[in-house]
């Protein structure tokens, strides 16, 4: 399938009093066609900035520094972040449902009024077009009574339901990417399995491409077929997820996939956790910053710069010295 977005060497920084926060440093990242990728990493590595970075979302005391943004050919980092080329892809092409709906629904306008906005804004529809055409997409996501529900304002909706809405609205201008950044994080577990599970098949109905951004390994297992594993605003390791899991070859993607709850253990068997800290993103050493958490590392960790990605595999990448026959899961 073709790529629709790549994006090359970004970096992304925040000017603090404390310093610099390199946030996302130096990071390349594909999505093709009607795929479903997987950014995933602990909380503070780069996820979400990475992300916002590609809807040209980043303001200050953020900004992107250097990088390719391609979207269908065209470099995004080449408009104007609120100009009319970056607004009519954000929203319409690139579309993005956040972790917490409460923040990104308002709360003093209904719902339908929500949705039939961006239809009548993007897609030009008139007043009762795009009613109709909101009723149509609350329906698809399982709103039951779409039609008398659209006149309900966001705190009347259950927290699955309001995740719901919000993919009605990221999908009503049937944008070729959706981005969804853990959008099911403040969700139970089940409604966590429903709103997955919807928005594979909403994706497939709009020949869509999903972003899957979370910090749970186990969440992407099931969807996505590529995975890119992030830790201090690098990619650290990327690959089918077939590979990521049977042939992981970064010591980090090795410790997220020991906090992931297997089938066939025990009951009541504790997870592991990655013992230690992220790295001060203001502060960051040349060598690996996981060299202070690695259980693997040798002396060449300690002395030569953090490499850069090496193939490892087909299509399969992960940026460590250390020898995978050392790295016993
Ligand atoms: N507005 C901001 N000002 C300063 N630092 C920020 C800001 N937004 C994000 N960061 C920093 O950038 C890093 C990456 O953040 P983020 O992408 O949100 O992580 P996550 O992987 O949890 O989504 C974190 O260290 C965070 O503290
Ligand atoms: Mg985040």
């Amino acid at each position: 399938m073709a790529t629709i977005l790549e994006v090359k060497n970004l970096r992304t920084q925040f000017r603090t009093f404390a310093g610099v926060v390199k946030a996302v440093d130096d990071a390349s990242f594909r999505i093709d066609e009607q795929e479903i990728v997987g950014v995933v990493g602990e909380s503070g590595c780069g996820k979400s900035v990475s992300q916002l970075s590609v809807m040209r979302l980043i303001s200050r005391p953020g900004e992107i520094t250097s990088g390719q943004i391609l979207f269908e050919g065209q470099d995004l980092m080449k408009y104007e972040a609120n100009g009319p080329e970056m607004r009519s892809v954000r929203g319409a092409k690139i579309a993005m449902v956040f972790q917490e709906p409460m923040t990104s629904l308002n709360p003093v306008l209904t719902i339908g009024r929500q949705v039939t906005e961006m239809l009548e804004l993007h897609l030009r529809m008139t007043k009762d077009v795009a009613r109709g055409r909101a009723i149509e997409l609350l329906d698809m996501v399982g709103i039951p009574a779409a039609e008398t529900r659209l006149d309900d304002y966001p705190h009347q909706f259950s927290g699955g339901m309001r995740q719901r809405v919000m993919v009605a609205m990221a999908l009503s201008c049937n944008p070729r990417i959706l981005i969804a950044d853990e959008p099911t994080t403040s969700l139970d577990v089940t409604t966590q399995a429903q709103l997955l599970e919807l928005m594979k098949e909403m994706i497939g109905k709009f020949n869509s491409s999903l972003v899957l951004v979370t910090h749970n390994l186990g969440v992407v297992a099931r969807y996505a077929q590529r995975i890119y594993i992030m830790y201090a605003g690098r990619i650290v390791e990327t690959g089918s997820c077939k590979d990521i899991f049977r042939k992981p070859r970064h010591p980090y993607t090795i410790g997220l996939l020991r906090c992931v709850p297997r089938i066939d253990e025990q009951e009541g068997k504790t997870l592991d956790s990655i013992k230690g800290l992220p790295p001060d993103l203001i502060d960051m050493p040349r060598n690996c910053a996981f060299l202070p958490r690695c259980p693997y590392a040798i002396d060449r960790c300690r002395v030569e710069p953090w490499p850069d990605l090496e193939l490892v595999g087909d299509e399969h990448y992960a940026r460590c010295f250390i020898n995978p026959e050392e790295m016993q899961r």
